[in-house]
């Protein structure tokens, strides 16, 4: 086990009755040390009406008991798959501390009062690429996309308050499914499932790996 950081093996959770998002907390926090970027990245996925599955990286912009919440466009692709079908799946992989997290669950839009918020805690230029970027449209050349930003960059001057595009909004996923994965040597690595009882209690399943 020399090369793998492991304060918290997963045996030492499993029999402990509390919820799992402690410790995906944790894991978060430990990942947000160590990665040398983007420690909240995670790979989302959805299904489209014809049973196709599709991913793609987000980055989690925020956590409580009543979900797991990433922002996006609401006419790209993967919004107009989540209002046809809202279950998705997360996975997390932080490499530096060879971990993975796999949440699942039913997504809905997070409140405006949500969205306003985080939209008004984003840098200005990220603020005016929500309003520019026609995410997932296809384009004839990128510089319909460069007259967008000017136009929008001219609208909404650095300084001004930029309001949210009401095209743009946050998701909650409530997971009904959480799975940690611990590296261990040997590929006898550690695998522990969180199952939502209908009573809001949790059921812990250790997994072969
Ligand atoms: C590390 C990383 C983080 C990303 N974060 C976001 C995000 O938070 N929101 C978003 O809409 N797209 C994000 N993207 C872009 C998406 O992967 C994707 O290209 C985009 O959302 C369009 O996906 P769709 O056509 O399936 O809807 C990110 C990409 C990477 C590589």
């Amino acid at each position: 086990m020399a090369d793998t950081p492991n304060p918290h093996g997963l045996n030492e959770a499993f029999g402990n009755k509390a919820t799992p998002l402690p410790l995906f907390d944790r894991w978060l926090a430990q990942a947000t040390e160590s990665e040398p970027n983007d420690p909240t990245a995670f790979a989302l996925a959805t299904v489209d009406a014809a049973g196709q599955p599709n991913v793609r990286m987000l980055l989690l912009k925020g956590m409580s008991e009543d979900g797991l919440v990433f922002y996006t466009n609401m006419n790209s692709r993967k919004a107009d798959e989540l209002r046809a079908n809202p279950k998705a799946s997360m996975c997390f992989h932080w490499k530096s501390l060879r971990r993975q997290v796999r949440v699942s669950g039913c997504v809905k839009p997070v409140s405006d009062a949500e969205a306003d918020a985080y939209f008004a805690s984003r840098d200005h230029a990220s603020q005016v690429g929500a309003w520019a970027s026609l995410q997932s449209s296809s384009m004839e050349r990128r510089i319909e996309f460069d007259q967008r930003v000017t136009e929008y960059c001219a609208k909404y001057p650095e300084g001004s308050a930029v309001p949210r595009p009401p095209h743009w909004t946050g998701w909650s996923l409530q997971p009904s499914e959480i799975e940690f994965w611990l590296n261990a040597d040997a590929r006898l690595h550690e695998r522990l499932v969180y199952t939502a009882q209908v009573d809001g209690s949790w059921r812990q399943t250790l997994l072969y790996p």
